[in-house]
Formats: C-alpha cells, structure tokens, sequence
C-alpha cells in the first residue's frame, strides 16, 4: 500500500480528541466516517461539525465551498461495521480503557479491509499491549494526536517492535496530508515523547502549589509571561482532563513505586470530586462563572 491508496478514514470514539481528528479529515480530503456507541456523542460530534465549518467560513479561515465539501465528506454512525467496512485507515480514540480497545480492535480487525492501518490514539496504551488480538501486527500502531486536535500540529507516530517500516512511513505521510507535523517515536516508552516532558511539568507545577510557595493562577501566569507557554500548566490540565493527569501520575507511581510520583493531595481531591476540568466545568479553574 501507499499513500495515495488511502482515501477513507474512519475514527472510532466521537469523544474530546474523536471528533477533532475527524473533522481535520474531513477537511483535508478524505471520506471520513466517525462511530461512536453514544447518540448523544454523535449528536454533540455532529453539531460541532455544523457550527465549527461555517464558523471558519465566518472568520475569513476558509471558503464556503471547502467547508461545504469538508461537511460532506464526514458522515456519523453507531454502526461499526458501517464505519470501518471501507476503510483504508482506521484511528481508534476512545476511552483510555485496556479491555475496551482490545474489544475494538478485534472487531475492527474482521470489519476492516485486510490492507486497512489500524491505529489508536492513546497516549497510555501501546499498540503492542492490543496488537495480539489482530491479524495484521506490523499494520498496529500509536497515532498520537495532541489536544484540540484541530489546532495542535504534532502527533506522534509510535513504532513499536511490531510495526512495519512501511506502516510508519505511510502514517508519517498521511500526518503530512493533514497538515499535521509528525515525530517519530521509535521505541515505546511511557508518555512517549511530549507527554513525558508535560508530566514532569505539571509535578512540578503542583509541587510549588501543595508548598504553598504559589497560587494555581500565578504558577500559570509564570509559565505564559516568562516562559512563552500558551498556557500555564494547570489551565492545561483542566483541558486535557484532570483525570488524565491523574491516571498518567497513578501508572508512573505503580512503575517506579516512587511515591514522589503520586498524584498530589490537590489533584486527588478535584479527582475525587470528578472536576476533571473543562469537561465537568470544573477543575483548578471554575468554568461555571465564565
Ligand atoms: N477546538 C478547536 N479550535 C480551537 C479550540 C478548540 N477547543 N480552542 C481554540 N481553537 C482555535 C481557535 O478557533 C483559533 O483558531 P484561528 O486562530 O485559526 O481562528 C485558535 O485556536 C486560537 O484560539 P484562541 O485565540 O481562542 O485562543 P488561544 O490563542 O489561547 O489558543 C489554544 C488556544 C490553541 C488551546 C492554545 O492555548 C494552546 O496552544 N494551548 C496549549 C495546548 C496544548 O499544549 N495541547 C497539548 C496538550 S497535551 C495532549 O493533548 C496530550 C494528550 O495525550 C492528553
């Protein structure tokens, strides 16, 4: 296979990062097909789709008939086979769950052509812990995709032992495709490569703030004033997920059994109240009041 076979793309997971990636597809040309299980997922997936397109027609970002043609080109479904029948490339962004995406990746293995790439956006589950469950091993990867997937141009395209030369090449190609700048990641290490830099960020962030040396606000304003970030540590959090934060301190505790690594008392809490930020209208910040 080569790049220039690959025409249809479906995304499995209409969710946070499942219904940018999407969207990025369809507006870079391919035939795109989003599944979701949820209805009210699709609905929400859907609608985003519909203001988003003419909302970049409204800012002068795209013409009219391009953002007609990007709308036509994704459709919505509940129907997995429905979704991935004609797939040449299929991008697994569910719930960061081991179970469920090994239950996913056996379906989409007998849905799916036999020349279709299959591969998962986690940025916690490599393609080798899910890979035994398909037919197609060297055709399993990570395509790591950073949040709002639409703006952010990175992804991460993980190698793991399993992978061909060929998957990665042409993964690395279609990143291209969609305007999207890929690194490659050649071994499958933890957080791969800009999560593991993130995570040692955001201890340290909430170091200074269980310490009581700084506020959440201040640390954030330190990081955009004096380091240039587009956002400080803990807004960014509150976008990617508190939860995810969480789940990423948990499993570098349990590997290292440092429990320096420990998701800090302030985190827990917000954890344990399910503020896991932007998604609950809650987090470090309080989105309620904006
Ligand atoms: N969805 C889609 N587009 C969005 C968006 C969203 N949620 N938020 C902002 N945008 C777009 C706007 O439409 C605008 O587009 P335009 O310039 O083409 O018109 C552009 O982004 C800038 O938006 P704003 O002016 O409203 O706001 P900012 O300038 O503050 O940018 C931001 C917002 C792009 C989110 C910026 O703050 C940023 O880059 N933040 C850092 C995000 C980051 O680090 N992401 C990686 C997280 S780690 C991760 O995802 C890993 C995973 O495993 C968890």
């Amino acid at each position: 296979m080569n790049i220039d076979d690959i025409k249809n793309i479906s995304v499995i997971g209409a969710g946070n990062m499942g219904h940018q990636i999407s969207l990025q597809c369809a507006i870079k040309g391919y035939h795109t097909v989003c599944f979701d299980i949820s209805d009210e997922q699709l609905k929400k997936a859907e609608g985003f789709a519909d203001s988003y397109l003419p909302g970049r027609v409204a800012k002068g970002k795209m013409a009219e008939d391009d953002a007609k043609a990007a709308r036509s080109r994704i459709r919505f479904t509940k129907d997995l086979e429905d979704a991935v029948k004609e797939a040449d490339y299929v991008i697994e962004a569910a719930v960061e769950v081991l179970e469920l995406k090994r239950k996913i990746f056996a379906d989409i293995d007998k849905l799916a052509p036999a020349h279709a790439i299959l591969a998962t956006n986690s940025s916690a589950i490599v393609s080798s812990m899910i890979v035994d469950v398909t037919t197609r091993p060297e055709k399993v990867l990570n395509l790591h995709f950073f949040n709002p997937a639409l703006v952010m141009k990175l992804v991460e395209v993980v190698q793991g032992p399993h992978v061909s030369d060929e998957t990665a090449k042409i993964s690395m190609e279609l990143c291209k495709r969609l305007d999207k700048v890929s690194v490659h990641v050649k071994k499958e290490v933890k957080g791969f490569l800009l999560n593991r830099i993130l995570l040692k960020l955001f201890e340290e962030a909430e170091w200074i703030q269980e310490m009581g040396v700084a506020s959440v606000e201040d640390i954030d304003k330190a990081c955009v004033y004096g380091a240039g970030h587009p956002m400080g540590p803990f807004t960014l959090m509150d976008l990617t997920g508190i939860d995810l934060a969480y789940t990423m301190a948990m499993e570098n505790f349990k590997e290292s059994g440092d429990p320096a690594k420990l998701p800090k008392p302030g985190m827990v809490e917000h954890y344990i109240k399910k503020e896991f930020g932007q998604k609950t209208g809650k987090g470090w910040y309080d989105y309620t009041k904006k």
